[in-house]
């Protein structure tokens, strides 16, 4: 039996697609691995794997008989700036590991990440193309354009099967993220319905993409179902699913929790959130691997409020 691994298994993503993947494969046909614990009980087998140490990860990919890759282990944007070397050093060569993989003909398939970071402070900010001026400002950035680069390169040159999409900012209920810039719009759901208050790290006109995460899982497995002709492009896919800023979301919360208050604090990630596009153009995804989110601002809101009161009620 052919099998998948979800690298980074643990984190904000991982956690939401190894149980779509399960629910879909079977438990046992999706393999979950991370350099930590699982944050939630797992229905199928855990490996505990650092993705920079190649030996390890090509006994396990032997030992489960591995085809199919999902690469989630990176640094993201917030804490990536704080650490740049090693941001640099975790976000390629984890990718070149599997790209050597899949180009020894160890694997057949790679999904691998980027992400509305990979376009910079000189990007058109409004619709932003597929195709447009790039030029990142942040070490995250700067290593997913080069990834983009990469994918493309080993499709190109060794047939590789790799396929993308840059993710925009995405909020779910089951995990918690993990040193993004656009980690508040999940926190600011926690604390609303904690303490009514919100402390922002953005300012409140700051306008970002964002996407819920159940919509992001789908776009995950469509692009890896896809027939192979219908993706033609290698690099990455943009992917669009809503745009709000601080003070969009906090109006749609106050529908549903009129007392709760906002208030600003914008910290180095403000930066970090200005040299990014506000909204996205997903044509090319539209047309090529008929991709449509389900989820507008008010509907992912109301998703996030009714789960999340849910879990705390079951926590008290
Ligand atoms: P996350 O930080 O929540 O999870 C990453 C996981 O990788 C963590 O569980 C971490 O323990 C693990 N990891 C770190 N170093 C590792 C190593 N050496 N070996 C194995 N595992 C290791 O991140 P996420 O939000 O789930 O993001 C997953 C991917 O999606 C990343 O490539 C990220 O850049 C991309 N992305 C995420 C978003 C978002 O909003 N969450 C947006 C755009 C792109
Ligand atoms: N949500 C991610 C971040 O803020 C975007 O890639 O880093």
């Amino acid at each position: 039996m052919e099998r998948i691994l979800v690298i980074g298994s643990s984190g904000q993503i991982g956690t939401e697609l190894v149980e779509t993947l399960r629910t879909k494969y079977g438990n046992e046909n999706v393999i979950a691995s991370d350099i930590r614990e699982p944050q939630v009980q797992q229905t199928g087998p855990f490996e505990t794997l650092d993705i920079l140490n190649k030996e390890q990860l090509l006994t396990i990919v032997n030992k489960h008989n591995v085809k199919e890759v999902y690469l989630l282990a990176a640094l993201l944007s917030a804490t990536a700036e704080k650490n740049p070397e090693f941001g640099w050093d975790l976000n390629m060569n984890s990718l070149f590991n599997i790209l050597n993989l899949a180009k020894d003909g160890v694997i057949d398939k790679i999904f691998w990440p980027s992400s509305i970071a990979v376009f910079g402070p000189t990007t058109p900010k409004q619709n932003t193309p597929q195709y447009t001026i790039m030029e990142p400002s942040t070490v995250y950035g700067i290593s997913k354009q080069a990834g983009e680069r990469w994918c493309e390169y080993y499709h190109e040159k060794y047939g590789v099967d790799v396929r993308s999409i840059r993710y925009p900012g995405l909020i779910g209920y089951k995990s918690l993220p993990g040193g993004g810039t656009t980690d508040y719009a999940v926190d600011i759901f926690h604390q609303a319905l904690k303490s009514k208050s919100y402390e922002c790290f953005l300012s409140e006109h700051t306008t970002l993409p964002m996407m819920y995460m159940e919509d992001a899982i789908n776009a995950t497995i469509n692009i890896m179902q896809a027939k192979k002709e219908n993706i033609k492009i290698r690099s990455s896919y943009n992917i669009a699913g809503m745009s709000f800023n601080p003070t969009e979301i906090t109006t749609e919360i106050q529908n549903v929790i009129p007392d709760f208050k906002i208030s600003y604090n914008p910290d180095y990630r403000q930066n970090i959130a200005d040299s990014w596009p506000q909204s996205i153009n997903d044509q090319e995804a539209q047309e090529h691997w008929n991709w449509q989110p389900q989820y507008n601002l008010s509907r992912l809101v109301n998703t996030m409020l009714q789960n999340l009161e849910q879990m705390l009620l079951k926590e008290n």
